[in-house]
């Protein structure tokens, strides 16, 4: 059911996510009807004016929604407002303008897509506005650079918001194919009984991307693969996957298996780590000569509790690398014995796979020996396959924003990381951040650093898939 009307506070609004994802989003909630009555109020440092930033998303609908019609665009573009400045006057008199538009309950979601270190002077100038109370507020990663600034922004942000008002996005936890994970785990009998160190080898959570810089230099020299992807996404999704079955799905009880699972993580050991920059970085512009950020990282990670205990985690990401691939693997363990000849294929294509793709097709494979036909007794790796395109719901995927944005607004905090979360996390990663391994060169268009191949020894990385 749609919600009573909504105004979002979108700060960094004329910035590179804003454009991308959260402007069209918003456009998309609306003309869908989930949230039908919402305004946006942009501000950012930047100086536009209400014309300038329409005339900016409109621009960004155009490029990154093609499928909105003018008129779609019309009802949208009288929903925005903007605050010069994103001063603490600007802010209270655009919200006042956007508020005053409809009458009753209505609700106040802020939106803070600014770098870590703005984030502070943003909770601040709410605060000084008046625009804390009956308002919820989205945070996006990374929280802090390690764990004494986690710290710090999660005790500063609590000063002014309480816990129940914060919700820290993540938006791999947003997308369909992950929540696919829980539903796949968690609502079938067939597979719960073999997840677990009995029967499966390693998993590989394994996310590399085409895409360079993209106008993110200064964000990304100060962050890296390790704070931009794998602090962030890759545990969350470690934590779907690793996680025992919650009593419910909600935030509570999900919200306590993941929080169980990264308490149980081993301290990162940057003996088990690959740290990349590939040829070219420190040439780009915004880039340090002689800059040590890694644009690519692989790590071997464990789970050490009673499940999971000895069973690797392979994760790797970086930039410029040969595909843009988002998957989860799971390698179950070989069979004891086998009464297969050498020769007749039993092990020449690995292990059983169980994977999932966390692009929007949410795509599942199960790779398994079977029998190739014809005489003699040849094995071949078979797979049984689901993707959303095959069943005609693509058109109800709900985008990865688009549905974190929605949650918010009603209060869930189910698909949300929390302060004790994200903190956990910067802690086991301390011995890394402390005394990181040197940066190798790698080719861009390469699957990173030679070094990756001794990590995953004697197994091997999944990718490229071999069909
Ligand atoms: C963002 C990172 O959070 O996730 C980017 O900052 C990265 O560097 C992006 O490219 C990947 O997201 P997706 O949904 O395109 O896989």
């Amino acid at each position: 059911t749609p919600g009573p009307p909504t105004t979002v506070v979108l700060f960094g609004a004329t910035g590179d996510l804003s454009r991308r994802k959260l402007l069209p989003g918003l456009l998309h909630l609306q003309r869908s009807g989930l949230l039908p009555d919402v305004r946006v109020v942009g501000t950012s440092l930047e100086e536009h004016t209400r014309e300038t930033f329409v005339e900016f998303a409109h621009a960004a609908i155009k490029q990154f929604a093609p499928d909105v019609t003018e008129r779609e665009w019309d009802d949208f573009a009288t929903c925005l407002y903007w605050a010069p400045g994103s001063t603490a006057d600007s802010l209270r008199a655009a919200v006042a303008d956007a508020e005053s538009a409809c009458t009753g309950p209505q609700r106040r979601l802020h939106y803070l897509s600014v770098p870590p270190k703005a984030a502070m002077a943003v909770i601040h100038t709410l605060r000084d506005a008046d625009l804390v109370e009956g308002s919820r507020v989205i945070m996006e990663k990374p929280f802090g650079t390690d764990l004494a600034s986690a710290k710090e922004l999660n005790s500063a942000v609590h000063e002014v918001f309480d816990e129940s008002q914060v919700f820290r996005i993540d938006h791999f936890l947003g997308k369909e194919a992950a929540l696919n994970i829980l539903a796949f785990r968690f609502a079938n009998g067939l597979f719960e009984p073999v997840w677990n160190r009995n029967m499966i080898d390693h998993v590989q959570i394994d996310v590399p991307e085409q895409l360079g810089l993209e106008q993110r230099a200064s964000f990304y020299e100060s962050t890296g693969a390790y704070r931009d992807m794998v602090v962030t996404h890759l545990f969350q999704v470690l934590a779907f996957t690793a996680m025992e079955a919650p009593t419910a799905l909600d935030p509570q009880s999900i919200t306590e298996e993941k929080f169980k699972v990264f308490r149980s993580m081993l301290p990162i050991h940057p003996e088990d780590v690959v740290r990349g920059q590939y040829l070219g970085y420190r040439e780009e512009a915004g880039v340090d000569p002689e800059s040590e950020t890694e644009t690519f990282i692989a790590l071997r990670c464990f789970v050490d509790n009673w499940r999971w205990a000895g069973v690797p985690f392979y994760l790797r990401t970086g930039k410029k690398l040969a595909q843009g691939q988002r998957i989860i693997s799971v390698a179950f363990k070989e069979p004891p014995k086998s009464m297969f000849p050498e020769g007749s294929g039993i092990g020449q294509h690995g292990p059983d796979h169980l994977t999932f793709d966390l692009a929007d097709q949410a795509r599942m494979s199960l790779s398994f020996y079977g029998k190739r036909p014809g005489p003699g007794f040849r094995l071949d790796k078979l797979s049984m396959q689901f993707s959303v395109e095959d069943t005609g719901w693509a058109g109800s995927v709900l985008e990865a924003y688009e549905r974190l944005i929605l949650e918010a607004t009603k209060g869930n905090h189910t698909l949300f990381t929390t302060a004790e979360g994200v903190e956990r996390l910067w802690e086991i990663s301390t011995a890394l951040l402390e005394d990181p391994p040197p940066v190798r060169p790698y080719e861009p268009g390469s699957w990173g650093p030679n070094q990756i191949h001794q990590l995953i020894a004697p197994r091997g990385w999944r990718l490229p898939f071999e069909r």
